[in-house]
């Protein structure tokens, strides 16, 4: 796995080195050229604990929730403060655990949010159906939320049973959906699940239409290697059978894709925290990306509400990328929705795309994976199937093994991938 994973990265860095995270603190944080900045704030409590989850989160506790947003807007406050002037970011992402059970909170910090940072496109939260309810949905509406993820994993018992989860109550759901309507309503689902046919994933698909959602994203199963749960993994071969029955199944009844794994009803419905160019993310476990460097935040609760109180950063480890290295990562997250703009890559770069990467892109239209259209690089179907074959290796080379490390260590030293 990581053979594969290394291999690309030297490829296409040209270079054999690393990536290197250390815990020296990150330089000053500078935002020139970061024209499509997003924001993202994690909120880690959950109602019970699913086996299969890697995210960072912990059990929800009142009073330690209520002493954890406390921080979160001291680090909004402490960041924005240092911006000198407000800024304009295109979105904010609010995801967890299960952000909606401090639903009650979320004024507090969308207000702290807005004194620094002119929100452009909406601000979306993530939820568990269970939190799908009118109260908890006008509470986040009248905070100034405008798009909903709802983790529904699927709507047949067999498969909930599979993930140790309860069954879903769609139709009260869909009436509370109805009552407090939002501009996006994404539900999630997990594919590859042991037994899952494509009229199973069908079926889910046209639910989550009927019962309120514009949008879907339709995740493969990943097995981490910490988590506890412990699900067969679907053979390949099928897996790319029922992905790519389940992407013509999404086409063919008119849905627009909008990344590899989400699929939007109409025009305009989206929910996609990961593709950006930038992004600067509070909370524990949250990540900020910049123009030359890449930090993620402690992965303890504990220690980050500590650090917040003291007035110091809660940054665990932090990258300095080298140029080729920004490049290969700006161009992996680009490829995630389906599409690479050789415009804004130069436009980021300074540099034409062609010029860095013209013979892999000859390499990926010749096999197939990417056709050209105008400026931009479009992913084909087969394209995708590959992407989301690579990505597996990359969840498990890169994101397995920095958050294997971080859940055990709230500061490591230094970490190389
Ligand atoms: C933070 S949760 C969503 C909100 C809420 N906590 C919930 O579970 O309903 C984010 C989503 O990640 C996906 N997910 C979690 N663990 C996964 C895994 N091992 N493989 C694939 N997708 C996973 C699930 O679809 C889940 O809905
Ligand atoms: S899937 Fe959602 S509810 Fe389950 S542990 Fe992860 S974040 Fe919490």
């Amino acid at each position: 796995m990581g053979v594969i994973t290394n291999l690309t990265r030297m490829w296409l860095t040209r270079s054999v080195k690393p990536f290197l995270f250390t815990d020296e603190p990150a330089p000053q944080t500078s935002f020139k050229g970061c024209r499509n900045l997003g924001l993202y704030l994690h909120i880690p409590f959950c109602s019970s604990i699913c086996g299969f989850c890697p995210y960072c989160k912990v059990l929800y506790q009142e009073e330690l929730c209520s002493r954890y947003i406390d921080a979160l807007i001291r680090e909004i406050h402490r960041t924005g403060n240092s911006l000198g002037k407000k800024k304009t970011v295109t979105s904010l992402y609010i995801g967890g655990g299960t952000p909606a059970l401090a639903a009650d909170r979320m004024k507090d910090i969308l207000d702290a949010v807005r004194q620094h940072f002119i929100i452009t496109e909406g601000v979306g939260v993530e939820l568990h159906p269970d939190n799908v309810t009118v109260p908890v949905l006008r509470t986040l509406k009248e905070a100034g939320v405008t798009k909903l993820s709802i983790g529904i994993q699927s709507f047949q018992k067999k498969y909930q049973t599979v993930l140790g989860r309860k069954t879903v109550d769609a139709a009260a759901m869909s009436e509370a959906l109805a009552a407090v309507p939002f501009e996006t309503v994404s539900m999630d689902f997990i594919f590859a699940l042991p037994g899952q046919t494509l009229r199973d994933l069908a079926a889910d698909v046209d639910a989550a239409f009927t019962h309120g959602a514009n949008h879907i994203a339709i995740y493969p199963f990943i097995d981490f290697t910490f988590t506890p749960g412990k699900i067969r993994r679907m053979p390949e071969r099928e897996k790319r059978r029922l992905l790519d029955g389940i992407t013509a199944y999404c086409l063919k009844r008119g849905c627009i894709r909008t990344s590899v794994w989400t699929f939007a009803r109409e025009k305009g419905a989206g929910y996609s925290s990961m593709t950006r160019e930038t992004y600067l993310g509070f909370g524990c476990s949250a990540a900020t990306l910049l123009r030359g460097q890449f930090k993620i935040n402690t992965f303890s609760v504990e220690e980050y509400c500590r650090r917040m109180e003291r007035g110091e950063s809660a940054t665990a480890l932090t990258c300095r990328f080298s140029r080729r290295q920004r490049m290969v990562y700006y161009l992996f997250w680009a490829a995630y929705s389906t599409r690479v703009d050789a415009g804004e890559f130069e436009r980021f770069f300074g540099i034409p795309l062609k010029k860095m990467y013209g013979m892999e892109l000859k390499l990926a239209e010749w096999l197939g994976f990417i056709r050209k259209d105008k400026d931009s690089y479009i992913m084909t179907p087969k394209g995708a199937y590959y992407y989301h074959y690579y990505e597996n290796f990359y969840t498990l080379s890169y994101i397995d093994k920095m958050w294997g490390v971080l859940r055990n260590e709230a500061f490591p030293k230094r970490l190389t991938l």
